[in-house]
């Protein structure tokens, strides 16, 4: 897969070279390049933002440096090829949910466009849409500086689904959000060695070797933690999705 990052703080991407995305664009899994949008400017401030129409307060990001940086990007990809997924972080997006983490994971070529201050001129957005899937993504109910954090979020969240990334291919399947038996649920608790630690041990079932129980005891605890820490995830599930045993908790 592919990513393009265009923004004003490229600086502020690093921590796409540590750690699972690190390793996967070290082993070629991942092909990410980032990009200073101020490269698309041609006065000598390197002027993004101006002003906005109509009045109020903050700045509004210049439609000209955005366009030439996304033309030149999308310019940059083989003939031929599929043209990327432009996703726009912004708190007035679509949320951003393990669903859609799974469908651009599929995608070969992701263009992310964080912005700083009150967001980009509205025509970039209108002109992409024309020719690009455009996604406008929030990553929750909350306003931050700017985009490069949400991207550093997706990014994480889209490269791990990435075939090969994960050590053990398995580890995404009991995910909290994972599609499944347990797709409505929050995964539940987890115990390594020791056995007792500060006087707390581990639940008997986990020590039992009964697979049957231990899976029965997962979704108990799974369940339960929903009910207390989502209750709006029972509500929002299908009832078929849940058992006899679950209605007890
Ligand atoms: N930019 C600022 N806040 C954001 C949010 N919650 N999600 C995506 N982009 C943002």
């Amino acid at each position: 897969m592919r990513i393009d990052v265009v923004t004003i703080f490229p600086e502020y991407l690093e921590p796409l070279n540590v750690s699972l995305v690190g390793k996967a664009r070290a082993r070629g899994q991942l092909d990410v390049r980032v990009h200073d949008l101020r490269e698309w400017t041609h006065d000598k401030h390197n002027t993004v933002d101006d002003t906005p129409y109509g009045g109020g307060p903050g700045m509004v990001m210049k439609p000209e440096p955005w366009g030439e940086a996304l033309d030149a990007v999308i310019e940059s990809g083989a003939q031929g090829e599929e043209l990327p997924v432009l996703v726009v972080p912004t708190p007035s997006g679509r949320p951003f949910t393990q669903e859609l983490a799974v469908e651009l994971s599929e995608k070969p070529w992701l263009v992310f466009t964080p912005a700083r201050y009150e967001g980009i001129d509205r025509r970039v957005i209108e002109e992409y849409g024309d020719r690009l899937d455009v996604r406008e993504v929030s990553i929750g109910d909350y306003v931050l500086a700017g985009g490069e954090a949400p991207v550093l979020v997706m990014v994480e969240a889209v490269a791990r689904l990435l075939p090969g990334v994960l050590g053990n291919a398995e580890s995404h399947r009991d995910d909290s959000f994972a599609p499944g038996a347990m797709a409505d649920l929050l995964e539940g608790p987890v115990y390594t060695k020791p056995p007792e630690w500060r006087g707390r041990g581990i639940p008997d079932v986990l020590l039992s070797g009964h697979h049957g129980k231990i899976a029965r005891w997962r979704r108990d605890e799974a369940f339960r933690r929903t009910v207390h820490n989502r209750p709006d995830l029972i509500e929002r599930a299908d009832p078929a999705a849940f058992d006899k045993k679950d209605r007890e908790i």
